[in-house]
């Protein structure tokens, strides 16, 4: 017994100064994220996480515990990339800050070409503005609107980038949407098998959620973002001055992500959503929307787990807005997916944030339960028997839980109005959803 207690003092004194080294090493981490933030280079090194590992084998002299300590290691590098993350860097995304677009010769290459891709929407000043900065550049437009986002479009993108010559050394600049970003960022990686890319994200949903973790993908065969990679992008620019020329119904549309951010992790800023003076600034919501997504993306980039969290209200998002027929933004559906995801109470305080930022919370069209529950049995996150949701059960905290079929289906009618009846989250106010004035 007291053989046991000196052993646990031992043991006490050793892990005081682990926590001191643990400190040490997160604040050199602290350093290496502001020297990446300031030069745009990614939290993520490979080759540098393998040195680190190569060289921690050989200072174990215990050949048995050599696989343990490589376990530690890789835990704590999962962690000091988590809290880099947290301080706001998140693999090359520079915090918003106005006119940054006007600056973007200071993060892409020199002596190169740059193929810039925008979208028929979006003002041709600012894929030009990002164009006159470089040595050598053309710009690509593709048509507006998700239609955009097949292989049809990505295989005509890499013919021209073919056509025009582009080599491994070049490089592809997205100037847009999540639409942009995500056709542009795949591109890019099939390119001659990878070239560079950068994000310059001029919609509020892209700023927040789409140009940010490394997702590229097109649609396929009516299946949402169904072919794709994991690849992150060399920086991502985000200048809030583009947001004004973005449509109010557009910058409704990001702001459904960032209540999603706020419910599941921020309940302060939750709390700003539900000032009646208004949430402030906007280029506070992006960062505090910023520092969330990377966090969840630098402890889980591929989604094995925890960043699944940000699919909080898109599971019967997708579904509504497959079935929606192209009358619903991604970020209107996923206002609508998110309710019958939250406890009772949670959803009492987050109808009225919806109500005053202009989404729906419910749907007051015909919509058809089965198309919905079709569409999400083709998402990503079917599992057997059911579907992986995530749950609010409190403002800022979340739950992962599998739905069944017949589960989701109740839950659907939570949001869908009854012909002649008030329907269960009914508000007269919103009346007028889906709106047919898509930009
Ligand atoms: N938009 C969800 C994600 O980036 O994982």
């Amino acid at each position: 017994m007291e053989e046991l207690e000196q052993v646990r003092a031992e043991i006490d004194r050793i892990d005081a100064s682990l926590a001191a080294l643990f400190e040490a090493r997160m604040a050199a981490a602290a350093k290496i994220a502001a020297w990446k933030q300031a030069n745009g280079r990614p939290i993520r090194d490979p080759a540098r996480e393998a040195q680190v590992l190569a060289q921690g084998a050989e200072r174990v002299a215990e050949p048995a515990m050599r696989p343990y300590y490589a376990a530690f290691q890789k835990e704590l590098m999962a962690l000091s990339r988590a809290y880099q993350a947290s301080l706001g860097v998140c693999a090359g995304t520079l915090l918003p800050e106005r006119g940054s677009l006007r600056r973007a010769a200071e993060l892409l290459p020199k002596g190169c070409r740059v193929f810039v891709v925008t979208d028929s929407g979006v003002p041709a000043a600012y894929a030009e503005t990002v164009a006159a900065q470089c040595d050598c550049a053309g710009v690509y437009v593709v048509p507006q609107g998700e239609a955009s986002k097949s292989p049809e479009t990505l295989t005509a993108l890499l013919e021209a980038m073919l056509r025009a010559g582009l080599t491994r050394s070049d490089c592809l600049a997205a100037v847009g949407g999540g639409m942009v970003c995500d056709l542009a960022g795949l591109a890019a990686g099939l390119y001659m098998r990878g070239v560079g890319s950068y994000y310059f994200p001029t919609t509020l949903l892209a700023m927040v959620d789409a140009a940010v973790g490394g997702k590229t993908a097109v649609n396929l065969a009516g299946v949402k973002n169904a072919v794709g990679l994991f690849r992150q992008p060399k920086a991502v620019v985000i200048d809030p001055d583009t947001l004004a020329t973005l449509p109010p119904r557009q910058l409704a549309n990001g702001l459904a992500e960032a209540v999603k951010m706020a419910l599941t992790h921020d309940a302060a800023l939750f709390a700003r959503f539900e000032d009646p003076a208004g949430y402030g600034p906007i280029e506070e919501i992006i960062a505090a929307c910023l520092r969330i997504k990377a966090a969840v993306v630098a402890a889980d980039e591929r989604e094995a787990g925890l960043r699944r969290v940000l699919n909080f209200g898109h599971t019967l998002g997708h579904g509504i807005e497959a079935a929606a027929g192209g009358s619903l933004l991604h970020g209107e559906a996923v206002a609508l997916g998110m309710l019958p995801m939250c406890a009772p109470d949670v959803r009492a305080r987050l109808i009225p944030v919806l109500e005053r930022l202009d989404l729906p919370t419910y749907v007051n069209f015909d919509l058809d339960a089965e198309q919905v529950l079709e569409a999400i049995c083709h998402d990503k996150k079917s599992v057997a028997g059911g579907v992986e949701t995530v749950t609010v059960p409190a403002v800022g905290q979340f739950a992962f839980r599998t739905a069944g079929w017949n589960e989701l289906k109740s839950l659907l009618s939570a949001i869908i109005r009854q012909q002649g009846t008030g329907g269960a989250d009914c508000h007269g106010q919103c009346a007028h959803w889906p709106r047919n004035d898509t930009p």
